[in-house]
């Protein structure tokens, strides 16, 4: 009787086990990915003494606390250190977690004495490295896996996911821990997704990868099932079958609400608490320095990694570009710029791509080059900045895959045919999303890029009229570890900072000066270079006039007139201004990091100590076209500053 009863319940549960795939008694070790680095260590004995270490480390940390799901070790003894990181799953049981680990560890000592390893199960990760990834943020590569079955349409399941993986990517982020599980009813059944991130990830990072694979798991639906996954920092996954306990989701609708309340919060906390001490460590960096030969804040740069970081670009083929673009023909072209033409694709599939035709030049050196840079770039990814999907490369030929922005280019917004059409919050954001896209060139992203030519023509909008950056990377990466001169100088007129345009001193400040111009562009409604008469009936460019204004505090005067003074707050205004006559500072010192102006933009009280120290002006446009082609012409010639500065007063 007893047995019967027994036999019975086991039964039950068995049945309660089986009628969703996963949860409890299954550690989910179907395996995704599996990657060695091609690269040996120094000494083997060593590192298998610091693996093993590292990797006992990590069991019994998850076996002494049953609530772990993610946890990091290192050992560093002698010459090959291991640095370790475990992450399962939030839904799986304690000891699902520590079976897939097991699972994972068995399989990373495949790998024998190379010195990173990488496992990603559905349960879980297993990674190792030779050095401390632990504070790295960086989205190396997405991997995508759709299921081969199709979801009935008539069910709304496409639509329905879609906003499901839409929802997850913003809610994850926002939730300790980064993990979050949703079921959603469709018709005749349900959507079950999670989204996780690596816990030692920021926030933003963990937007972005979430974000990345959002966007390409769009792509599998109507598939009844889709894997997302970065292999060392995120994880996305749906499916219209159950892969955890109902009793496992997360309810997230109050992570959903727009905007950037998560962020003004924080800030409003931490501007109560601790203003003096943030102050101190915000404004130092900004206070003048009188030591003339400062150099600008570098951040420890890694090489570029190994090939186990850095995913190979999508090479496109000719004849599929030919026939996405129509043969390139005028019809489909978007637009000119410094590096060639733009056409607008649309793949066999349907999907719309940016098509970039570079300007070919010298091909045999170029070959190399444009590999290597390519497989940078397209390694880049952040909501704020245009992605790079893939190249080709045939004889002269050299190709750029984008993806498509319906919206066009900001320029478009400010001065043409659609002048007058964005209102002071959009123009906030532009200004704010630009600064950050640019943060992450210069400091996060493992190569510090300098963009060079940052103007309104190349930032793009998308739908929600975010703004994204494009040709990035373009003209050449940061070279050494120093500002250094250069014979030939890339950018615009303009836009372009005085010290590289005359003395071709680059360094991530002429960024942020650029960047500075651009926001008294999206402000004013006034070309940088258009000359406005202004009340006394002095003939003004745009800095000019800006600057004369501060002078005399009527800054307001600046705004485009299209503007309704109802929907902007006077003081944001002023405080925009301000951060950008700050940005384009003479000094290249003086002027604020991008990270910095990303802080600035949302603090209120940071700004009433500083002070913007006067720009250089520069004459007249034919002037600056003089001053250009004597700094780009030949190495002999004598560029006499002096004569081409024309200070106010
Ligand atoms: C590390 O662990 C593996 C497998 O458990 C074992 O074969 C090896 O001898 C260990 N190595 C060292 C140096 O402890
Ligand atoms: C166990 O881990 C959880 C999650 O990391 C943590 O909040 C908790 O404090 C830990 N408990 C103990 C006893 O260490
Ligand atoms: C790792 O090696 C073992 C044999 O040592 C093999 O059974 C297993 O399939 C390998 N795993 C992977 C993922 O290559
Ligand atoms: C779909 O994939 C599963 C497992 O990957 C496989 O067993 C099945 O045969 C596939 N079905 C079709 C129609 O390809
Ligand atoms: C979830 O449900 C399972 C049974 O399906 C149960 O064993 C488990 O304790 C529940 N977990 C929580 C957190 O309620
Ligand atoms: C495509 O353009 C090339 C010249 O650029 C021309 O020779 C060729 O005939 C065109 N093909 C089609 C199908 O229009
Ligand atoms: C562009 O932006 C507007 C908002 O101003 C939006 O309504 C529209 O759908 C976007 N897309 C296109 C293709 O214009």
């Amino acid at each position: 009787m007893v047995q019967l009863k027994l036999v019975a319940l086991t039964l039950l549960v068995l049945w309660s086990w089986w009628n969703f795939e996963g949860a409890v008694g299954d550690p989910q070790t179907l395996i995704l990915k599996f990657e060695c680095s091609v690269v040996s260590v120094h000494d083997s004995a060593n590192f298998f003494q610091n693996l093993n270490a590292s990797l006992a480390n990590l069991k019994s940390q998850l076996v002494s606390n049953q609530s772990k799901h993610f946890v990091t070790a290192q050992s560093t003894t002698g010459t090959d250190p291991v640095y370790a990181m475990f992450q399962c799953r939030n839904y799986l049981s304690n000891t699902d977690c520590v079976t897939c680990f097991a699972v994972a560890a068995a399989t990373v000592r495949n790998c024998s004495t190379m010195n990173t390893a990488r496992a990603i199960y559905d349960g879980c990760i297993l990674r190792y490295e030779n050095n401390d990834f632990f504070k790295q943020n960086l989205i190396s590569s997405i991997h995508t896996l759709c299921g081969n079955q199709t979801a009935d349409e008539s069910t709304g399941f496409g639509a329905v996911g879609r906003q499901v993986l839409m929802d997850l990517q913003i809610a994850t982020p926002k939730i300790s821990g980064y993990f979050a599980a949703t079921k959603t009813q469709v018709e005749g059944g349900a959507i079950y997704a999670i989204g996780q991130c690596a816990e030692t990830l920021t926030q933003d990072t963990c937007l972005d990868c979430l974000s990345a694979e959002q966007r390409d798991l769009q792509d599998c639906l109507p598939s009844t099932n889709g894997r997302g996954f970065d292999p060392p920092v995120c994880f996305m996954r749906y499916s219209a079958t159950p892969f955890f306990a109902d009793n496992q989701t997360i309810d997230i609708t109050s992570f959903l609400k727009q905007g950037e309340e998560g962020s003004i919060k924080k800030w409003a906390i931490i501007g109560g608490g601790v203003v003096g001490a943030l102050l101190v460590v915000i404004l130092i960096p900004l206070l003048p320095r009188h030591s003339g030969s400062q150099s600008p804040k570098r951040v420890p740069r890694s090489t570029i990694m190994g090939a186990t970081e850095l995913k190979a670009p999508t090479k496109y083929k000719y004849s599929d570009l030919k026939a996405a673009t129509k043969n390139f023909s005028e019809k489909n072209k978007l637009g000119e710029g410094g590096f060639g033409a733009v056409y607008k694709g649309t793949m066999k599939n349907g999907k719309i791509v940016a098509v970039k035709k570079l300007i070919s030049g010298n091909s045999n050196q170029m070959d190399d080059e444009f590999e290597s840079e390519v497989t940078v770039i397209s390694n880049v990814h952040h909501r704020n900045l245009v992605r790079l999907l893939g190249c080709c490369s045939i004889g002269e030929e050299r190709i750029l895959v984008y993806e498509y922005m319906a919206n066009t280019s900001l320029d478009k917004f400010i001065f043409g045919k659609r002048k007058g059409s964005l209102n002071w919050k959009q123009r906030y954001d532009i200004i704010l999303g630009t600064a950050r896209g640019l943060t992450y060139l210069h400091e996060e992203f493992h190569v510090s890029i300098i963009h060079r030519d940052i103007k309104s023509g190349n930032i793009l909008l998308d739908e929600q009229l975010q703004p994204k950056i494009s040709d990035f990377g373009l003209v050449k990466l940061l070279p050494g570890d120093k500002s250094h001169i250069r014979t030939r100088v890339a950018g615009t007129l303009g836009y372009t900072a005085p010290e590289y345009v005359l003395q071709g001193q680059l360094s991530e400040k002429a960024d942020t000066y650029s960047y500075g111009i651009v926001v008294l562009e999206i402000i004013s409604g006034q070309k940088s270079t258009d000359v406005k008469v202004d009340d006394d009936g002095d003939e003004e460019y745009l800095l000019r006039r800006a600057w004369k204004l501060h002078e005399r505090g009527m800054l307001l005067e600046l705004v485009d007139k299209s503007l309704d003074p109802n929907n902007y707050d006077a003081e944001e205004v002023k405080k925009v201004i301000s951060i950008a006559l700050l940005c384009t500072q003479a000094s290249a010192a003086m002027r604020p990091s991008m990270s910095e102006v990303v802080v600035l933009l949302s603090c209120n009280d940071l700004l009433q100590h500083m002070r913007p120290s006067m720009p250089i002006f520069i004459g007249s446009n034919s002037r600056l076209h003089r001053v250009i082609s004597a700094s780009t012409g030949s190495s002999t010639s004598n560029v006499t500053p002096s004569n081409s500065i024309v200070p106010v007063r």
